[in-house]
């Protein structure tokens, strides 16, 4: 099927007046797809019986692309905020039922996004594993006793989920019920290499030489600390599925740094073991990928099985699709800083991400995490364009 209309290949967007309000009433955006000059008129899938989310990562015919932002719950909103003050530590804050049930419902009931991602951290395993962290303000994540030998390695326990993070499965079975699916709640996990890359660096890292400098002179000791995130995040994908996620998402943020080469030694092979044991067991679970800066390793991203591989900014969205190939849903992959833009800026970005990214198996989102600072009314803004989108 050809479609082509004015200027764009393969769809094109009516853009329409931008609306200043920040209600959520539909947006008056549309998206026609002219085939052989008629607008092509799909057929609409029922979302309430099942996520829009879910039908789009299975290639069902949808009326527009689902919708939700990476970090959506977090520190951009005034009523993270006030929960902030009141309870300052964020493991705390991850920690608690009550208090991961709230934040994680923040944005939905605000901005209704097509997905609910569960307010945790992809450190919050850690614990259980027996490697000691907190995420301090301003500091961002620490490590107390960061590992380097094969002792350290010997010490990392696996994880196992009912027993270290029960806390995690009653808030996702509780937003589960909330959501009621109209929305899909969405878990996720750390990759291997993230993982490790926090552990061995003892926090954020700008260089990555400490894992570098382990994997390049010791890889055993790596491979074997990689080998037990592996089977512990496998094990975190399933409960967190069996208590209610409806996709789980697997973030490789760091697997960027490096090479080609060492991204085949080090983060795909373990990638793809987790998507394997997963899938034989929850065969109909959607995977989503996310790595940032991923523009070098692109068409490897699906060599892990993933169902969904998600964007970030760097790459252009019309590239994306091209380089992943039809047989992958993309999400992403708007600039999280456009944000700060103007209203028409915010607008023309989501219709290009929109238009390039073509009429199915796409996950509208940012290319990375909101950021601090971003004003609430222009999140607004987003979701109300996005979900006046029509196909
Ligand atoms: O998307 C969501 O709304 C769910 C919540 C979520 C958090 N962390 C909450 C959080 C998710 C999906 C994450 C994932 C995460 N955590 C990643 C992968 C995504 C990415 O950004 O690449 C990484 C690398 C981490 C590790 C981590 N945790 C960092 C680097 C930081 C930032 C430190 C800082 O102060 O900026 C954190 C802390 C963290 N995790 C915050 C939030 C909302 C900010 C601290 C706070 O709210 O007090």
């Amino acid at each position: 099927m050809s479609c082509s209309y004015a200027s764009f290949s393969v769809f094109s967007l009516s853009i329409v007046p931008k609306s200043t309000s920040i209600s959520r009433s539909r947006s008056n955006a549309n998206i026609h797809c002219a085939v052989g000059g008629t607008v092509a008129k799909p057929e609409v899938t029922n979302a309430a019986a099942e996520p829009l989310l879910l039908n789009a990562v299975r290639g069902q015919a949808i009326e527009r692309p689902p919708v939700w932002l990476m970090r959506q719950a977090g520190r951009y909103m005034k009523s993270y905020q006030i929960i902030c003050e009141k309870y300052p530590s964020f493991r705390e804050r991850s920690e608690n039922v009550d208090l991961v049930v709230e934040i994680s419902l923040q944005p939905w009931k605000v901005f209704r996004p097509d997905g609910v991602i569960l307010f945790s951290d992809i450190l919050t395993p850690l614990a259980g594993m027996n490697i000691p962290f907190d995420i301090v303000k301003g500091k961002g994540p620490i490590i107390f006793n960061p590992l380097g030998t094969a002792a350290d390695v010997d010490q990392v326990r696996e994880f196992i989920p009912e027993e270290s993070v029960p806390y995690v499965g009653e808030a996702l079975t509780i937003l589960r019920k909330e959501v009621n699916n109209e929305a899909a709640v969405l878990g996720f996990v750390g990759a291997p290499f993230t993982l490790a890359s926090y552990v061995v660096e003892g926090g954020s890292s700008k260089n990555f030489t400490k894992i570098k400098r382990l994997a390049f002179s010791q890889p055993k000791i790596l491979h074997a600390l990689l080998l037990k995130f592996t089977t512990s995040m496998v094990n975190y994908i399933k409960y967190q599925a069996d208590k209610g996620a409806q996709a789980v998402q697997i973030f490789d943020s760091w697997a960027t740094e490096l090479s080609p080469v060492d991204f085949e030694e080090f983060s795909l092979p373990y990638l793809k073991q987790i998507v394997d044991s997963v899938k034989q067991t929850h065969l109909n679970l959607p995977l989503i990928l996310y790595a940032s800066g991923s523009g070098g390793l692109l068409e490897r991203l699906p060599l892990t099985g993933v169902d969904v591989v998600s964007l970030d900014w760097t790459v252009d969205m019309a590239d994306g699709r091209r380089r992943l190939g039809p047989d992958v849903a993309v999400q992403g992959n708007v600039d999280p800083a456009a944000l700060f833009g103007s209203k028409e800026f915010i607008t023309n970005r989501i219709y290009d991400t929109v238009q390039k990214a073509g009429k199915s198996r796409h996950i509208l989102n940012l290319g990375h995490g909101i950021k601090v600072g971003t004003p609430e009314e222009n999140v607004a803004h987003f979701f109300e364009v996005a979900k006046g989108i029509r196909y």
